[in-house]
């Protein structure tokens, strides 16, 4: 992981996605949960992927290259469940999202995030849903650790890997993050290392 991270590309549709190349992992999840950040914090670098106190912010897949020759993206999505938006829009992101997560060869694995405060919501089950009808690959990373007690956190934890046993397609083990304080991230970036070794 260690290197330069770079932005290569942009795409708000799913006719100007990037030529498939090399490995992609994707990160989703609810809008605010945390996408960028936990980019920004894996990475090492403050204001690679762009973040914002409110929802909404990421509004394009975008996409970041690692530093080893570009065998190694990162993928920023919009948030879903974001019901202020235009529908509109909130139609053509759902959308962007859902093909993106089912279509692309190229996505080794996919990082569903949610927030330790929250827990699985609906809209999350129907992200998994379709993941494991479409036998891709995820695992649950739940955000924002340093906002909940330790009891809590280990309360959401055991009901989501609780609700993980009746998905086929979600890798068993979850793991706790903060990009506020750091914790986890060595954990993640290990997970994806496991990844590209494979
Ligand atoms: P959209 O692109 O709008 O879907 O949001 P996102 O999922 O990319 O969330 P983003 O990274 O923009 O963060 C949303 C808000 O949560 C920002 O105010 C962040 O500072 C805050 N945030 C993100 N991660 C953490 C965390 O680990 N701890 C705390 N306390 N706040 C966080
Ligand atoms: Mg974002």
């Amino acid at each position: 992981f260690a290197g330069e991270w770079k932005f290569i590309w942009a795409s708000p549709s799913l006719e100007t996605l990037p030529p498939m190349a090399g490995m992609e992992v994707a990160f989703a999840g609810r809008s605010n949960v945390g996408k960028s950040s936990l980019i920004n914090a894996l990475t090492g670098r403050n204001a690679l992927a762009r973040t914002s106190h409110t929802p909404g912010r990421t509004q394009e897949l975008i996409f970041f290259e690692g530093p080893n020759n570009g065998d190694f993206r990162l993928v920023d999505m919009p948030g879903y469940g974001y019901a202020s938006a235009p529908k509109a829009k909130i139609a053509s992101w759902t959308k962007l999202i859902y093909s993106f997560l089912q279509g692309r060869a190229t996505l080794a694995r996919v990082y569903v995030l949610i927030d330790s405060r929250h827990g699985l919501k609906d809209v999350d089950l129907d992200v998994l849903k379709s993941l494991d009808r479409s036998a891709v690959s995820y695992q649950i990373v739940l955000t924002k650790a340093d906002q909940v007690k330790k009891a809590e956190l280990e309360k959401v934890k055991e009901e989501t890997q609780a609700a993980l046993r009746t998905h086929p397609a979600a890798f068993p083990e979850i793991l706790v993050t903060s990009s506020r304080d750091g914790g986890g991230m060595a954990e993640l970036r290990a997970a994806m290392m496991r990844l590209l070794n494979e």
